[in-house]
Parts: structure tokens; sequence; C-alpha cells
């Protein structure tokens, strides 16, 4: 199985194939000082830098400590190889300015002006215990068990320090990142990730994705923006919309996944196309128009998102949808104008209802033996 390097000039789990499982979290920071927060940030990295190596967690492992104390790492993943393990660190808005404005850590000056609270959307119906956080951590692997054994003991070294605000596990891939992967699909049945950024496309990474030097936060070079949003999805209320309105929605057909104008999978949308009647072949209000960079003054997102059940409601309806993840270089020209297009004229939004949301400045990595967030303290 895969094994992707902890350190490097960039963080893992951005670029990288996006594994098939997800655990999200996000954590809220203690009442702790500077120095203390530098020091966890640097027991993650250590840890990180092991787990994703396919190595337990701690020096003494699941079982080579003292008999008498609890052990460094939880156990469950003993056996396990790496499973394209990655661990991804991210800092949000309230770790540089507490939303009573105090400036804990003494970092508030160097918040990235591109790090913005992002605007309510039209429709939002966004829950707080569902949203936000200090930091981040993205756990993305092979193996649901290997994912969520480093949220765990990521979480319990934080323990006194940070704890859990929110968190997500996602179980299948709802985009592709590289050219060799396969397109999977989400939980509406189409193919989703077809027209995402891709790794091989390094041009179009270095100038949507990576942070520059020169964008205003010299410390964020080589590091990244990450939005994140959890959509509800209403299945019960698609799954009676004809095969015929599904496509129209999406802009693409549900078998091959190809643009509505015609083509194959990786034809690319004719937004001028039309059919009987002069009707546009992509209507006006399909996602896919919508969100294309045509629309969106050349803007595009790396799509890193998963499907998520989380049981039921009430209703006996499932809990499904999307974790939507996306990075960028910059959420005030990506993100917020994509999504604000989207949430006033998608004919989507019929079947969706975004319930959470955050973002994170996701730092570049680290130097060998270093730790992430180094070049910010
Ligand atoms: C494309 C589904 C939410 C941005 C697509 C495609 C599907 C899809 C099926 C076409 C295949 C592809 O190119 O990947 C969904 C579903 C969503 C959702 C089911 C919610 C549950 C969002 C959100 C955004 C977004 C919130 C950003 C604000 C995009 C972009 C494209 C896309 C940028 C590519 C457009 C292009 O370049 O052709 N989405 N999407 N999507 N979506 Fe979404």
């Amino acid at each position: 199985t895969a094994v992707y390097p902890f350190f490097g000039e960039h963080q893992s789990g951005i670029v990288t194939p996006a594994q098939d499982r997800l655990h999200f979290a996000s954590y809220d920071v203690a009442d702790i000082s500077r120095d203390e927060l530098v020091e966890l940030l640097q027991d993650w990295s250590a840890a990180a830098a092991l787990m994703t190596q396919g190595e337990q967690a701690g020096k003494f492992g699941a079982v080579n400590g003292n008999y008498d104390a609890p052990p460094d790492d939880t156990g469950e993943a003993l056996g396990l190889p790496a499973s394209g393990l990655t661990i991804t660190f991210g800092f949000g808005p309230t770790l540089f300015q507490a939303a009573d404005g105090t400036d804990r850590f003494g970092i508030a000056g160097r918040r990235p002006a591109a790090l913005v609270d992002l605007p309510h959307f039209p429709a939002d119906m966004l829950q707080d215990a569902l949203s936000g956080g200090d930091l981040c951590i993205q756990a993305c692997s092979d193996d649901p068990q290997v994912a969520v054994h480093a949220i765990r003991n990521l979480s319990r070294i934080a323990f006194g320090r940070a704890n859990i605000r929110w968190s997500q596990l996602g179980f299948g891939r709802t985009s592709s990142t590289t050219k060799a992967q396969q397109t999977p699909r989400n939980l509406f049945g189409f193919k989703d990730g077809t027209a995402n950024i891709k790794a091989e496309d390094t041009g179009v990474v270095d100038d949507q994705v990576w942070a520059s030097g020169g964008d205003g936060a010299a410390w964020m070079a080589g590091g990244s923006y990450l939005v994140s949003r959890k959509i509800r999805m209403t299945i019960e209320t698609w799954d009676r919309t004809s095969l015929r309105e599904q496509e129209a929605v999406i802009g693409r057909t549900k078998g091959e996944g190809a643009p509505y104008s015609g083509g194959t999978e990786f034809s690319e949308p004719d937004f001028s196309a039309t059919g009987q009647g002069g009707a546009p072949l992509i209507a006006q209000d399909a996602h896919v128009r919508l969100s294309h960079p045509d629309q969106n003054s050349g803007a595009q997102l790396l799509r890193r998102g998963y499907n998520f059940v989380d049981g039921n409601d009430d209703l006996g309806r499932l809990n499904a949808g999307l974790f939507f993840i996306a990075y960028q270089r910059d959420p005030r020209e990506q993100f917020i104008p994509i999504q604000m297009n989207l949430a006033k004229n998608d004919a989507m939004n019929e079947y969706i209802r975004h319930v959470g949301s955050a973002v994170f400045a996701v730092p570049p990595g680290a130097r060998q033996g270093g730790y992430v967030g180094e070049t910010l303290f």
C-alpha cells in the first residue's frame, strides 16, 4: 500500500491522490500559552511523521512501554500498513483572534488576509456545533481504521490543550486529484471530480492551489486554504426525481458523466450549444454551468470531499450527504464567489442543505524534523 512523506515543501493530503476514507476533526484550543501551543504542534507533527510511515505513535508504541502506564499508542492499527495515510493540519481564524477579539497567542497581526470569515450565503442553515474551530486535522487513508487511529491518537496527545469541537467520517471519495484515478460517484449517483484540478496540471496547481510569499503572508508560502462544508443531501427527494431532471440539475449524463452538450466524460462542456426551440443544452441553472471557471472569472478549486451517512434522522431519512473540502490559494477569489453564484442560482439547491462550515489556513509542509506551523511562530 502507498506511503506518503510527512515532511516536504507542501503538506501531504492536498494534491496526494485522494484516498478512499476520511476522518476530519476540528479542535478548540484550551486556555494555554503560546509556548504550550507550539509544543502541541510539535507533538502533533512528531506523531504524524511516525503514523504516516506506518509506525506507532510515541516512543514506545502500544505494547513496549511502562507496564504500569497507559501505552503511547492506542493499538488498533498494530499490524496495519500505512494505507496511504496523510495527516494535514490547518489553523482557523479564531486561532489568530478569538471571537471576543483577544490575541491569545500573539499572532493576530500575522493572520493572512485570505483567511477571511466566510460570509453568510443564501439558504445557509449552519449549525454552530458543526462549524468553525481553532485547529483542524484532515486524516485520509485507504483504510478507515488507520484514519480513525490517527485522529484518536492526535486527540489523545492534545488532551488538556485542545479538544474536538466537531468531527466527520467520510467513506467514499467524491473527487479525483490525479489523472490516473477513476472518477468516483457521490450519493446523487453522479461522477464527481471529472473537471477537478489534477496534480499533473502543475501550472494550474501553482496558480490556483498554493499560496505564494507575495500573496501577503510570507509564512504561508507553499501552503493553501481549506474550506469545508457539511452538505446534507435530501436524497429521498432526489430519489423520487426523474432521471431527466437529475441530469438537467447537474448538466451532465448520469451514466458516462459527459457534459449535456455532448461528447464523453472529459469533453469540455459547450455552454452555447442549443437544442430544440433554442434552449441551451446545459441549462442556465445547471450545477456545472454555474461552477465552471468561465462563469467565475477563471477561478477553480481543488475539491477533495467525501460521502457521509451519519445514521438517520427522526423521520426515518438517512442523514446523508457530501462533506465538501476544497483547497485554494485565496477563498476571496475562489470558494466565496463560486459558492455565492451557486447559492443564488443552482438548481441543485432544492436537494441540498449546507449545515456545517469552516475555513482554515493550511501552512506549508515542515522541514525534516521540524513541525507544521514552524514558519508562523
Ligand atoms: C462539478 C456535484 C457542491 C464546485 C460537479 C459535478 C458534480 C458535482 C456531479 C460534475 C463533475 C465534476 O466535474 O466533478 C456536487 C454535489 C454537491 C456539490 C452533489 C453538493 C452536495 C459544490 C460546491 C462547490 C462546487 C459547494 C463550490 C462552491 C464545483 C466545481 C465543479 C463541480 C468548481 C467543476 C466545474 C467545472 O469546471 O466544470 N459538482 N457539487 N460543488 N462542482 Fe460541485
